[in-house]
């Protein structure tokens, strides 16, 4: 069982204050957790610049190997850290033990890329005067990472910046969301058993904008990777000067079902359903606007509905929970408000719509207009709209329609549509006969227009936390 107190009782040393940490279901405090100081934060930075010299003297092979032996002792205690994603995020015990499932890939998947990352040889001769060298680049690591975390997968979220980091050689320092910092807690203790130098990996709580500035406004930190709101992110990009920056941020996905997938709409709607509901659609690729061809509209709402319909609110500690509550009551309300106003707007709600418990009744909304905010804001709520579409130009339109631009999928058998829908969707991430709610984690994973800045995906994000030198031998000198 890996625990988190002796890491909180080093943080309560020096750290005056301390905040509540809320069950979401219950509502509930669950325990104190300290309200880490700036000056502990550039304590940490101090800490993780020592350990950088240690962390870049290891051989890819030794860091490696560390990695690949946290994902070994996470795999071991896959029940303990469910629990804890379930305990601190409200999130349904399936859904977190699934979360844990991915961690450890990530892990894997970062212990691979830490061995090959691997420049490239540059012709210099393809140049006039260029001859009589030899040229190639390497990958060298930059220093002191700064993460800021979310509080939707507070242990695969975060192992999406630690492992890169830790697999380029260098140190990280983790903001984790003031409502979820325990797996990120649980995860230091993984890595020093798995032999990291210590402060190679350092978790500080507390206030997100007061010590994410620390962060961004500090010199010895190289590069922030942050994941949240469009919001945040963009007074990031505005604040961070000359460091190196990744932002993966909203988006309000959309999925396209056309008339030649009408053989499959009853399996297509039970995989919307998840899309759509799962962990009550507090996921950034969580599939939000339905556009379905006129023609099979009916057929596949009545699936649709039928599938949301049985779906079971509960204690996500139950496995056979879908959904339970929501993060916070101000989500709760936001959410509820954003509905009652596409209402009252002319949206025709199918079913849901209504404050279940300290969750939501997951909801479907018909004739919904591109302006409605659950159209074109991110919803991070159990709320999905399905509009009607003449053709898969005219959902491309709708789909494009959007400030944002993570994931879309679309369901389709027509061979040219299907090429036309990839090539001309404006979305990094365009997933073919799947929901936009799919990511691997060694996929490339990057936002266009509000949803993003850059690539996370091991392999990507990797070379955004290393710098890239290149080196030219003049053999003929
Ligand atoms: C996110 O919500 O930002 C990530 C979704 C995922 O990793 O599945």
């Amino acid at each position: 069982m890996y625990k988190t107190e002796s890491y909180l009782n080093k943080l309560r040393e020096s750290s005056m204050n301390t905040y509540p940490l809320i069950n979401p279901h219950t509502r509930e405090k669950i325990m104190d957790i300290p309200e880490c100081s700036n000056d502990q934060m550039v304590a940490a930075i101090a800490n993780s610049k020592r350990a950088f010299h240690k962390m870049k003297a290891l051989s890819s092979e030794e860091r490696s190997l560390i990695l690949d032996k946290a994902s070994d002792i996470i795999a071991q205690n896959k029940d303990d850290f469910a629990k804890t994603i379930t305990l601190e995020s409200g999130k349904p015990i399936r859904f977190s033990l699934g979360e844990v499932d991915r961690t450890v890939q990530t892990l894997k998947f970062a212990s691979l890329e830490a061995r090959k990352l691997e420049g490239e040889s540059i012709r210099l001769d393809a140049a006039t005067n260029g001859e009589g060298r030899d040229a190639y680049t390497i990958y060298q690591p930059i220093g002191v990472v700064g993460a800021i975390t979310p509080f939707n997968f507070p242990l695969n979220l975060v192992t999406h910046k630690v492992g890169p980091a830790l697999g380029v050689g260098n140190t990280i320092i983790v903001k984790p969301a003031e409502k979820t910092p325990l797996s990120a807690i649980k995860l230091a203790e993984v890595l020093t058993e798995a032999g990291l130098p210590k402060d190679a990996y350092q978790v500080i709580t507390g206030d997100g904008p007061r010590l994410g500035k620390v962060l961004i406004d500090h010199s010895d930190v190289q590069k922030i990777s942050f994941t949240g709101s469009p919001q945040v992110g963009k007074m990031i990009k505005s604040q961070a000067g000359l460091k190196k920056i990744t932002l993966e941020l909203g988006n309000n996905s959309a999925l396209y079902i056309d008339k030649s997938v009408s053989h499959k709409l009853k399996e297509i709607a039970e995989k919307a359903v998840v899309g759509a509901f799962s962990y009550n659609g507090q996921v950034c690729i969580s599939t939000q606007r339905i556009y379905v061809h006129e023609e099979v509209r009916k057929e596949f709402l009545h699936y649709f509905k039928e599938a949301t319909e049985s779906l079971t609110y509960g204690d996500p500690n139950d496995p056979a929970t879908d959904l339970s509550g929501v993060i916070d009551e101000k989500s709760q309300n936001r959410i509820l408000a954003w509905i009652e106003e596409a209402v009252a707007e002319g949206s025709e709600l199918v079913t849901g719509g209504k404050k279940f418990e300290n969750g939501i009744s997951p909801t479907i909304l018909v004739k919904v207009s591109p302006e409605a905010k659950i159209s074109c804001n991110e919803v991070f709520g159990p709320v999905v709209l399905v509009n009607s579409v003449t053709s898969a130009e005219d959902a491309l339109k709708e789909m494009n329609n959007s400030p944002y631009g993570l994931n879309a999928g679309a369901f389709t058998y027509d061979l040219p549509q299907a090429f036309k829908l990839a090539h001309e969707l404006e979305v990094g991430q365009v997933l073919i006969n799947d929901l936009p709610t799919l990511r691997f984690d060694h996929m490339p994973y990057g936002g266009l227009k509000s949803s993003g800045y850059g690539y996370e995906g091991i392999k990507y994000a990797m070379r955004e936390m290393a710098h890239m030198k290149f080196i030219s031998m003049n053999y003929s000198f």
